[in-house]
This record gives structure tokens, C-alpha cells and sequence, in this order.
């Protein structure tokens, strides 16, 4: 699986671990920055991995900022992106079978580091149910 991963200056510490944690387990992962903790803008990171995984570069993405707010807002502005901001595993595993989420979002200021590593596991592993009525659903946001 092919990842795309960015974060503002609010993310980028929990970014480079996360990253970490993806090469660790085997996945394919580029990182789209920020690269300082140095103030930057959500919406530019937020854009690049939006757009790598809507038109099929990438498999899934991951965004980290402060809240995970903007970049959830960002993200979901591309046709075919369903983010989902997570601060919890049962909305994580919940995403991934009934929305099929292609982006992950997390916010660094709101979840612990090993929160957020335990929500990016699942979210990563958890397959989309397949079921009638979330395919309906979905094919509905599109
Ligand atoms: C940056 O200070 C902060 O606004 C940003 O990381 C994010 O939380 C925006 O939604």
C-alpha cells in the first residue's frame, strides 16, 4: 500500500514518527512535508496528499496538524477524498468499513503520540465492509 503523508508545524514531530512506524511495518510511504517546525500553512500539505491519493498516485493518506481540523476541511474539498479526522480507534475501524476513508487526519495538539499510532494501525488494517447500503451511501456523497 502506497501512502501519502503531510503535516503543518503542528504535526510535523508526530509526522516523522509516524513515519517511522510506516516504514517499520513495510508500507510505502512519501512524505509531502512540512519538513521544520517552522509556522507553514495547513492548506498547502493538505492540497499535495489530497490530490496524490485522488488521482490515484497514492493508496491513502494521512494529515497531521494541530487539531486535524483544517486539514480534514482541506482535504474533503477534492472530489473522491473522504476524510476522517480521528481521535479515537473505534471511529477509526467505523471510517474504514462504512465510509471507506482514504484520508486520515489526526490532530497532534489533541491525541497522545501513542494514540495516534494506534489509531493510524487500525485505520491502515481495517478493510471497507463492502456492504450494499455504505456503497449506496457513499456513491451518494459522490
Ligand atoms: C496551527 O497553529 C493550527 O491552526 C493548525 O495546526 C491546525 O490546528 C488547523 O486546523
Amino acid at each position: 500500500m502506497k501512502i501519502a503523508i503531510g503535516a503543518d508545524h503542528g504535526g510535523y514531530e508526530y509526522k516523522n514518527n509516524i513515519i517511522d512506524l510506516l516504514k517499520n511495518k513495510g508500507y510505502e510511504v512519501k512524505d509531502f512535508g512540512t519538513y521544520s517546525n517552522e509556522s507553514c500553512d495547513y492548506p498547502e500539505f493538505a492540497k499535495k496528499v489530497a490530490e496524490s491519493v485522488a488521482n490515484g498516485n497514492f493508496d491513502r493518506g494521512i494529515l497531521i496538524c494541530g487539531t486535524g481540523i483544517g486539514m480534514s476541511i482541506v482535504a474533503n474539498k477534492f472530489k473522491g477524498i473522504r476524510a476522517a479526522l480521528c481521535s479515537d480507534t473505534f471511529s477509526a475501524k467505523a471510517t474504514r468499513e462504512h465510509n471507506n476513508s482514504n484520508i486520515l487526519c489526526m490532530g497532534a495538539r489533541v491525541i497522545s503520540f501513542e494514540k495516534a499510532e494506534e489509531i493510524t494501525r487500525i485505520w491502515l488494517e481495517t478493510e471497507f465492509s463492502q456492504e450494499e447500503r455504505h456503497i449506496r451511501r457513499i456513491n451518494m456523497i459522490e
